[in-house]
């Protein structure tokens, strides 16, 4: 038994058939129902849109003497029996792209004027009518001009704007329409089902997409994928056939970054490259898939029209969790990688590090959130005025502002700062061991540094005045191991008053007197080498607000300086 092609053994044989042109074949049922029918008509589209099996279906309905007021040929009458034999004697084809069609117009015209050996039509196709020679189209235009009452022209083609307007003029035009993905796939998923041939309903998009509205296109692959696959049909043998990226990987690397699991995108990354993918087009895939799941966020109404709606409703559930400003960002990233991928040296590496700063990107947060954090941190500020202090705050922990690590159980619940308008130390609810030498914590609450920081610079202040509005700029971290971290950025000369041992020690004293469990002071590390503004307490805040990294410093130009303290409180 020899293999017929699917598009071949699945031309639709009766109008209902013809998938994604319902506009046109009612049109057309309606005309042959009623027997309206014109001398001429037009099929213009794309490529295997079904243009030749609808001009083959009407040529039919046509010809058929047994059909009465149905539409569709009856399939029993002699004319109908042509047909299925394959010499239909009222109908002729005309090819133009095979041939540049003069001989075959020269005996239509002769053929025209003869009444049809069976029915009242007979039926003339070109198909791609635009190849026709010069002097053959000129021919035809004369028969086209005045063609006797029996004779309808149906011609096709895939470039309209070829066709000369005295042409259009004549006929009745239907333009058919790329097949819409949703149809595609309920098109090859029916024919696969009564072909028997198993298959992975992943690997169709592939194929539908590939085929871009052309149904003939869908089934020539749907063919070569069958044979590949030995019968069956898998979504990565199908990725194979078509050259696309692994759609497994291209996934996996996509809900690993918006999962924010740097591993598993590696793991992603060296699995496709293990498999032999080429980066740049691995990464286009990710970028393509990551640019629907933003499409999809923004607009719900109007997803990818190259979508299937199964496609659509996943990539709307994936969309989920990321917010849009997520989704810009790692797409951000993955194309400025993709952007470098030509030029480096280190192509994966380059994948790799997008990732990875895909995977590390800014938590997200309502907008409200972030207002809210920006108003507290303020108040904080407003409120730690006078003495330029802030109230204790671990600087170097990620969480944010406000929100109380569990560790500081002392401290009242997140959200609701106690600090409201107050100055911050009295505000404070005192805890139970807010004060007094020798109460040997760990870790001193970070409420009673509050409390007891302002305590330790009063009193140096009081001894050395310039030393102690160095301390006025630093924030109480915590204390550990018996030293109280205070975080301060300092200046070189500043820092070499608090190397000097004599300061140290008296600065010690003071830490020692007011600071439970802690003997020494520790200037934090993290602080010292960032200069000037980044350590600035509003800076710090914000920092911690919204989970920031401090990327540059730079000077203040003389006009914002003015705008700034134009604009007051
Ligand atoms: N709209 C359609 N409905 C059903 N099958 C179609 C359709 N369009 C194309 N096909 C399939 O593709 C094959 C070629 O279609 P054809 O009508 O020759 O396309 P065109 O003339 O537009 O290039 C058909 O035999 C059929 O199997
Ligand atoms: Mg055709
Ligand atoms: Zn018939």
């Amino acid at each position: 038994m020899t293999y017929q092609v699917l598009a071949r053994k699945w031309r639709p044989q009766m109008f209902d058939a013809v998938v994604g042109q319902d506009a046109i074949t009612r049109t057309l049922r309606n005309a042959l129902a009623s027997g309206r029918v014109a001398h001429a008509y037009l099929f213009t589209g794309p490529r295997g849109v079904g243009k030749t099996t609808t001009a083959r279906l009407l040529a039919k309905a046509l010809a058929c003497t047994g059909r009465g007021t149905e539409p569709e040929a009856c399939g029993t009458c002699a004319s109908c029996g042509d047909f299925a034999s394959g010499a239909p004697v009222d109908v002729l084809e005309i090819d133009a792209a095979s041939n540049n069609g003069v001989e075959e117009i020269r005996t239509l015209r002769e053929n025209v004027k003869y009444a049809p050996a069976r029915g009242r039509y007979k039926v003339y196709i070109v198909d791609e009518v635009h190849m026709l020679s010069g002097p053959a189209f000129n021919a035809f235009l004369k028969t086209l001009e005045e063609p006797p009452d029996h004779v309808v022209f149906i011609l096709a083609t895939t470039d309209p704007k070829k066709i000369p307007p005295t042409v259009l003029s004549r006929c009745q035009r239907f333009d058919f329409r790329p097949i819409p993905p949703d149809l595609l796939t309920q098109g090859l998923t029916e024919i696969l089902t009564q072909e028997k041939v198993e298959f992975d309903p992943a690997a169709l998009p592939l194929l539908v997409r590939a085929a871009e509205g052309s149904l003939r296109d869908a089934l020539s692959l749907l063919d070569a994928a069958i044979a590949y696959g030995e019968g069956r049909l898998e979504e990565s043998s199908v990725a194979q056939l078509l050259g696309t990226s692994s759609p497994v990987q291209v996934r996996a690397l996509a809900s690993a970054l918006l999962e924010r699991d740097a591993a598993a995108a590696l793991e992603a990354i060296d699995r496709a490259a293990r498999q032999g993918e080429d980066l740049s087009g691995f990464t286009r895939d990710v970028v393509e898939l990551l640019r629907r799941l933003l499409v999809v966020k923004v607009a719900p109404g109007s997803p990818p029209a190259e979508l299937t709606p199964a496609e659509v409703a996943e990539l709307k559930t994936l969309a989920e969790g990321p917010s849009v400003d997520e989704l810009v960002y790692c797409l951000r990233v993955l194309l400025e990688a993709q952007a470098e991928l030509p030029r480096s040296p280190y192509p994966r590496v380059e994948v790799e590090m997008a990732a990875v700063r895909a995977t590390r990107r800014p938590q997200p947060q309502s907008i409200e959130t972030l207002i809210s954090k920006v108003e507290e941190a303020e108040k904080r500020l407003r409120a730690a005025g006078g003495g330029g202090v802030v109230p204790a705050r671990p600087q170097s922990t990620q969480s944010s502002l406000l929100e109380t690590p569990a560790s500081r159980p002392t401290l009242p619940p997140p959200g609701r700062g106690p600090s409201e308008g107050a100055p911050p130390a009295p505000a404070r609810p005192a805890p139970p061991a807010s004060s007094g030498r020798g109460s040997e914590a760990p870790v001193a609450p970070a409420g009673n540094l509050g409390e007891a920081w302002p305590r330790v610079v009063s009193a140096v202040l009081a001894k050395k005045a310039l030393l102690g509005s160095v301390l006025q700029h630093a924030t109480p971290i915590a204390v550990r191991d018996g030293a109280l971290a205070v975080n301060l950025v300092a200046s070189r000369f500043h820092q070499e008053l608090l190397a000097d041992r004599g300061n140290r020690e008296l600065i010690n004293q003071a830490v020692a007197e007011h600071v439970a469990g802690a003997r020494r002071l520790e200037v934090s590390a993290e602080s010292a080498p960032t200069a000037g503004a980044a350590g600035h307490p509003a800076v710090q805040a914000a920092r911690a607000a919204f989970d920031a990294e401090v990327v540059a410093v730079r000077p203040r130009a003389p006009q914002d300086v003015d705008t700034q303290e134009g604009e007051g409180q």
